[in-house]
């Protein structure tokens, strides 16, 4: 294949706290220092239904953290609906929750991010010249405290080496797909982005919550990539729009932002036991169960997904009234482990921006 030649380059990310934004920065400088024309462009900055076909020949990156296995809606809506190519090539990125347990570094999982990506580019034309992940830190803190700063900065060093050399082989016109390296784990994982899809992300968008800390200050709020919080009772409530992209919580000054996990394992709990009980009841009195039940528990899941949705939104409205009362707002506040000191914010690097 004939080395592609880089006259022009247009990077589209999404990031929620700062990791996707620093690999299209560096990606960028890496251009930059060759004299290559380059911009870069946050997509929550522009409108995202009148996206303009790119220029011709100009070579198209796009970059993202992975949410559940996959690239996160906001950038799967916006790679469904951009224009065919125009003789462009493109190379995809995804930023995943690295770690590193002593001197080793482990990688996240991406499971269908680059690969859905790849699929509907070249339907729509484009070559594919990249395909990477970069093994940044993770910054779901609703899972886990926030990584330290000297792991942050170690794992940032590591990552800016590596999308540096990256971008060169890109930009000297290679094709590098280092993401089949990780083919068979990105498939095995697959099914659990289609649950996370449906259901997984609207469950998550419904556990933040603000804490009497909160002073209506209004960031998160005015920072939000999705503009997904509104002001309900006077305090922050979080939409559907919600990627559960976990700006809002690291960046609040005050740590008012908490997860409540009391609220998500009680709803939970109640559901798949709810739910259950009654779905197997009405199945075995109304209707003779085949032998093969197979189309039955696919009707089953899809039934309990609904029905979980549909209680989510119920219930957290019900939650954020509750908060008004003091003795409600401590049993939360108490089972809420983001409160806990030891519970640190995500911060990214503070000195691998250039
Ligand atoms: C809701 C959510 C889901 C995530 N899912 C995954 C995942 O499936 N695989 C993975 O490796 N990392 C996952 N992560 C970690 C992020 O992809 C990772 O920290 C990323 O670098 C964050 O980028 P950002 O700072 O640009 O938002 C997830 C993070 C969040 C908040």
């Amino acid at each position: 294949m004939e080395p592609f030649t880089t006259q022009s380059l247009l990077i589209y990310f999404f990031s929620g706290t700062g990791n996707a934004r620093h690999v299209a920065q560096w990606f960028g400088d890496a251009a930059i220092d060759r004299g290559i024309n380059t911009e870069i462009i946050d997509i929550t900055s522009i409108d995202r239904r009148h996206i303009p076909p790119p220029p011709r020949g100009t070579l198209i990156g796009l970059i993202s953290p992975t949410h559940g296995f996959n690239y996160p809606p906001v950038m799967m809506y916006f790679i469904f609906r951009f224009p065919r190519s125009r003789g462009n090539h493109v190379f995809l990125m995804n930023t995943r929750a690295g770690l590193k347990l002593s001197k080793w570094f482990v990688p996240g999982l991406s499971g269908l991010a680059l690969w859905l990506s790849a699929i509907v580019l070249l339907l729509k034309g484009y070559r594919i010249t990249g395909m990477r992940s970069i093994d940044l830190p993770s910054n779901w803190i609703s899972f886990h405290p926030g990584v330290k700063e000297k792991v942050v900065e170690s794992i940032y060093a590591r990552c800016k080496r590596i999308t540096k050399a990256y971008a060169s082989k890109i930009l000297d016109g290679k094709t590098v797909l280092t993401a089949f390296r990780d083919i068979i784990q990105d498939l095995l994982v697959s099914p659990i982005s289609i649950g996370y899809f449906f259901v997984g992300r609207f469950i998550l968008a419904k556990s933040f919550y603000a804490n009497e800390l909160c002073d209506k200050c209004d960031l998160c709020i005015n920072n939000c990539p999705m503009k997904a919080i509104l002001t309900v009772d006077n305090r922050p409530f979080w939409s559907y729009r919600c990627e559960s992209c976990m700006r809002c919580m690291n960046s609040c000054p005050k740590r008012a932002i908490e997860t409540s996990h009391g609220y998500i394992t009680g709803i939970m709990f109640l559901l798949n036991m709810g739910i259950l009980v009654w779905l197997w009841s009405l199945a075995g009195k109304i209707i003779l169960i085949p032998e093969d039940k197979g189309w039955w528990q696919v009707l089953f899941t899809i039934i309990r997904w609904i029905l979980t949705f549909i209680t989510m939104v119920i219930s957290y409205r019900i939650f954020h009234y509750l908060l008004r009362i003091p003795g409600v707002r401590q049993f939360f506040y108490y089972t809420s482990l983001t409160r806990y000191k030891f519970w640190r914010r995500y911060k990214p690097s503070r000195k691998m921006v250039k």
